[in-house]
């Protein structure tokens, strides 16, 4: 594990739901709820998260499971954690849990999860993470369970992707050029009847496959 990495997103904890919030008003828990519409998450179910951050997936998927099902939230970094602990501490169903574990390296069984999300996370894990994470979400998940990725569409405007490009820097992940320009291809190669859809303001993509 990059402790390096860790490190950055334990300080980028402090601010990212102010960023976050400031960047985008009620528009990141609407674009959060079409992700979890987009699982075919049932009551009952086992949702997990990866990449969870401050948590802020995980109510949405716990709307969907009800109080029979489990959501995880799962992350690397212990300050991400320790905000999203706060946010779901004072949720009266108690269908949330969050594990502090790499996504490369996921403490499941095998076929034990019925749908896995990443929010705006994928893109930031570098070539090889993302590899092995795709293949554990692959073998954690149940046969036609879905894997449901949110991500920022590339900006048109040259400043604000510059923007985009400097947070794929920052978060060590340049390599992720290659992938957005494959990234159909990316998703065909794991998935079946991979589906990309841009989100209601255009800036925004979600893409779902179904476990083979
Ligand atoms: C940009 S944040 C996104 C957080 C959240 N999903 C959201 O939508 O707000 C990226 C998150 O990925 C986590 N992360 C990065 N690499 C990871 C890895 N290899 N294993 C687990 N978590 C990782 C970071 O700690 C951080 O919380």
């Amino acid at each position: 594990m990059s402790s390096l990495r860790r490190s950055y997103y334990n300080l980028f904890s402090k601010v990212y739901d102010r960023i976050i919030e400031l960047h985008s008003h009620d528009l990141q828990g609407r674009l959060r709820g079409a992700l979890a519409d987009r699982t075919g998450l049932k009551a009952g179910d086992v949702a997990l998260d990866i990449c969870t951050g401050t948590g802020s997936v995980p109510p949405f998927l716990a709307e969907k499971v009800g109080s029979n099902g489990l959501v995880i939230g799962l992350d690397f970094s212990s300050g991400m954690l320790h905000k999203a602990a706060k946010k779901i501490q004072d949720r009266e169903t108690k269908n949330i849990v969050l594990i502090q574990a790499e996504a490369q390296y996921l403490p499941f069984k095998g076929g034990t999860i019925s749908a896995v999300t990443c929010s705006h996370a994928f893109y930031e894990l570098k070539g090889d993470v993302r590899e092995k994470a795709i293949m554990e979400v692959k073998r954690v998940c149940r046969a036609g369970g879905k894997f449901c990725m949110m991500e920022h569409e590339v900006p048109r405007k040259k400043f604000i992707k510059f923007l985009f490009y400097v947070r794929m820097l920052v978060a060590g992940n340049l390599g992720s050029e290659a992938l957005l320009k494959q990234e159909e291809s990316f998703f065909k190669g794991h998935f079946s009847e991979v589906k990309r859809e841009i989100l209601q303001g255009g800036n925004t993509k979600v893409i779902c496959g179904l476990s083979k």
